[in-house]
């Protein structure tokens, strides 16, 4: 185990160079303008993995953004472990909000700052750690899969299933795309909840109106859909659609400090919600509008806005079914629109939820791997963010053990200016990694 230990040390810098090269690239995939910019980042992790010993490796799309597989076959009598990340990114935001510019990767303080640093290029990272640190001789069969849309919903993930079967099938699905609890306790990731979005648009006039001849008796669009919007909650900030999942999470002490240090929300902004933490966090739905389209007030006249719309996003508890949910929302805006709006309801994105039964060797060997490279025990988590990977592959290979870890930590700042990757998490993570592919090459079966 030692030896083992010290090879994950040993590879860890130039896994680290690797990731600021890939951190350089700016694989927006929800960019339309910077497609070009994913297919290169599929290139380079391609090139990274022939460089790490794998020679069956393959670009694939089902025209979406390109995914890569690569496959190490097993040795004789042991288990294929599917190892995923994505390569894609979310959108910097305004690059003037950053400290340092989002895709040159900058270390401060033991981190490593810049989009992707984490999420999740560091999965990528923390992979080829692992594997580089066994050198010629793993312990099991690897198929490193590579995803390229994920922070867009993964639209074609189930053609590519479909299109390579065969490739992807694996006893143990790692899945390095999650949280950790903090940059010294690691978690394993027992839920996430699943997404659902749509766009609600809403009209009261074919064309706009001298708001000064007409207003007080003909309703403006803009106000529709703000009561509309606002009827998605109740006073407590509770989500007000009938016939949503709830559930309960998993028993952990969240102490409630920790939120306003996490969230950084302002002084005087309370939670919104009832019941615990992590209950609002895991396993109760929660709606949020993400994005209006109106008349933006350099241009705002005095007129009636005719028609306006809003991207709301609804995050499904474990146990929830994501497309029932969409319709639920759908029937809530259809009926709640004030003063006869008319309202048009586009579906977006689905992604289901899933909650793992964390119990068996499989399951064993990953806490211990995690106590041996940390130190301390992980910690069983939910999580309130989505992977609509994971019950697509459960579907898929319903015998496949699910680990869900991550190299992210509660200074990350996912999808955020000044995302960040903790320096140490990317190594304890690495060496967790490979001492779990030993254990499962060790595993009877
Ligand atoms: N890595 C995240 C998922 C995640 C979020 C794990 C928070 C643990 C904690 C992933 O990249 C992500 O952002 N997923 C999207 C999925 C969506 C686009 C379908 C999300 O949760 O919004
Ligand atoms: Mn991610
Ligand atoms: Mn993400």
């Amino acid at each position: 185990m030692s030896d083992l230990v010290d090879q994950v040390k040993s590879v860890l810098p130039s896994v680290r160079a690797d990731l600021e090269d890939l951190v350089r690239i700016e694989s927006v995939w929800a960019d339309p303008d910077r497609r070009a910019e994913v297919h290169r980042s599929a290139e380079a992790v391609s090139k990274l993995l022939a460089q790490a010993g794998f020679h069956d490796i393959r670009t694939v799309s089902e025209g979406g953004a390109p995914a890569v597989i690569a496959r190490r076959p097993a040795p004789a009598g042991a288990p294929t472990v599917l190892l995923y990340a994505h390569h894609d990114v979310q959108p910097e935001g305004d690059p003037s909000q950053w400290a340092s510019p989002p895709f040159t990767p900058t270390e401060r303080d033991g981190r490593l700052y810049g989009r992707g640093t984490a999420d999740d290029k560091a999965g990528i990272a923390t992979h080829l750690a692992a594997i580089r640190a066994f050198g010629d001789d793993l312990p099991v069969g690897v198929t490193v899969f590579v995803e390229g849309e994920e922070e867009s919903g993964s639209p074609t993930l189930s053609a590519l299933l479909a299109a390579h079967r065969d490739l992807l099938a694996a006893d143990v699905i790692v899945i390095a795309d999650s949280d950790n609890w903090s940059t010294t306790t690691p978690s394993l990731t027992v839920s996430l909840r699943g997404l659902a979005d749509c766009v609600v648009e809403v009209a009261t006039l074919d064309h706009g109106l001298h708001s000064g001849m007409w207003g007080g008796v003909v309703p403006d669009a803009l106000s529709a859909l703000v009561r509309l919007l606002a009827s998605l909650h109740d006073d407590d900030g509770n989500v007000a659609v009938v016939g949503l999942h709830q559930g309960t999470a998993a028993d952990v002490d969240y102490p409630a400090d920790h939120i306003r240090k996490e969230t950084g929300i302002l002084d005087g902004v309370t939670e919104i919600g009832s019941g615990s933490v992590t209950d609002r966090l895991w396993a109760k739905p929660a709606i949020t509008v993400i994005g209006i389209d109106t008349t933006p007030i350099a241009k705002a006249s005095n007129t009636l806005i005719p028609s306006a719309r809003a991207k709301v996003s609804m995050r499904v508890a474990p146990g929830g079914d994501a497309r029932a949910h969409l319709a639920a929302l759908t029937r809530h805006l259809e009926e709640h629109a004030p003063w006869g709006a008319r309202v048009t309801v586009t579906a977006g994105d689905v992604g289901e939820p899933y909650a793992i039964a964390a119990n068996g060797p499989v399951y064993d060997a990953a806490r211990t791997a995690f106590r041996q490279a940390w130190g301390v025990d992980p910690i069983d988590t939910g999580v309130g963010g989505s992977i609509p990977f994971i019950a697509e592959f459960a579907n898929a290979f319903p015998d496949a053990k699910i680990l869900v870890t991550g190299v992210e930590d509660p200074a990350t700042q996912a999808h955020s200016v000044d995302e960040s990757l903790d320096l140490g998490v990317l190594e304890r993570a690495a060496t967790s990694e490979a001492l779990l592919l030993a254990a499962l090459g060790a595993l009877d079966r």
